[in-house]
């Protein structure tokens, strides 16, 4: 069993004073907990990474941006460089997420390039993938998580710098997940499909994202080849998000 890793993927949410409140909430629990059996990672706006890293110092618990760009600096207005998420403490990047595919036009190639960018920056890259309801209906989800994978998945990718976060686009913010063997099956099918790209695929992190609450953590996080959550609303409650990293273990 691979370590879990429960991240928290706050979107266009919080100002200052909620951010730093919930980072420090977070980081106290994480603290105190006797030798933690998970990784926590908080992915806060762009705005607040440096102040969340402020509040979460000596903590252990790890931090992340939601998004980077291909190039390392240059004439690229509103857009953040791998590079400047390390300069501010960051581990991690989130790349390709649903909402980035499907608001910016971000295509697989596009992905592909910002992983890349994270890895040549020294950050694990948080890459999203995911079917849409209707490619789900159509019976087609494990091929589009294939394309995916194949598309997003950067050459230089490894079980050290890569996680992949399998979020069915109709389940984030939906309050609908999928049946536990449906994660499984998709899951299986990752890690099968990794082993194109890596040579361990079974050491690398495949998380779910997509309606994780407290309530449903446990049973998810115990389905096979799930390493950890991606989790967007629940993870704006500390209560609400420490109740899932418990569930996880
Ligand atoms: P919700 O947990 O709000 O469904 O969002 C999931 C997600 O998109 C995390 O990246």
């Amino acid at each position: 069993m691979l370590r879990k890793l429960i991240a928290g993927n706050w979107k266009m949410n919080g100002l200052k004073a909620d951010g730093v409140a919930l980072a420090r909430d977070l980081g106290i629990r994480y603290a105190e907990q006797e030798d933690p059996a998970f990784d926590m990672l908080l992915c806060p706006p762009a705005t607040l990474i440096s102040t969340v890293g402020e509040a979460i110092a000596g903590s252990g618990l790890l931090l992340g941006g939601q998004d980077c760009h291909a190039a390392a600096s240059g004439a690229h207005t509103g857009d953040t460089a791998a590079e400047m998420l390390a300069d501010l403490g960051c581990t991690h990047v989130i790349v390709g997420h649903s909402e980035r595919r499907t608001n910016h036009g971000e295509i697989d190639l596009a992905v592909a390039e910002k992983a890349n960018a994270a890895h040549r920056a020294g950050l694990v890259s948080i890459i999203c993938i995911g079917e849409t309801e209707s490619e789900r209906d159509a019976g087609d989800a494990l091929t589009v998580c294939s394309r995916q994978i194949a598309g997003s998945v950067p050459a230089g990718a490894t079980s050290d710098n890569m996680v992949i976060a399998y979020e069915p686009v109709w389940a984030i913010g939906t309050g609908r997940t999928p049946t536990n063997a449906d994660v499984a099956e998709v899951h299986a099918h990752i890690r099968a499909e990794l082993s194109r790209k890596v040579s361990d695929p079974d050491n690398v992190r495949i998380l779910y994202g997509g309606s994780v609450k407290g309530s449903n953590a446990g049973e998810l996080m115990a389905v096979p080849n799930v390493d950890g959550a991606l989790v967007g609303g629940a993870s704006l409650k500390a209560d609400e998000f420490w109740t899932i990293a418990q569930a996880s273990v």
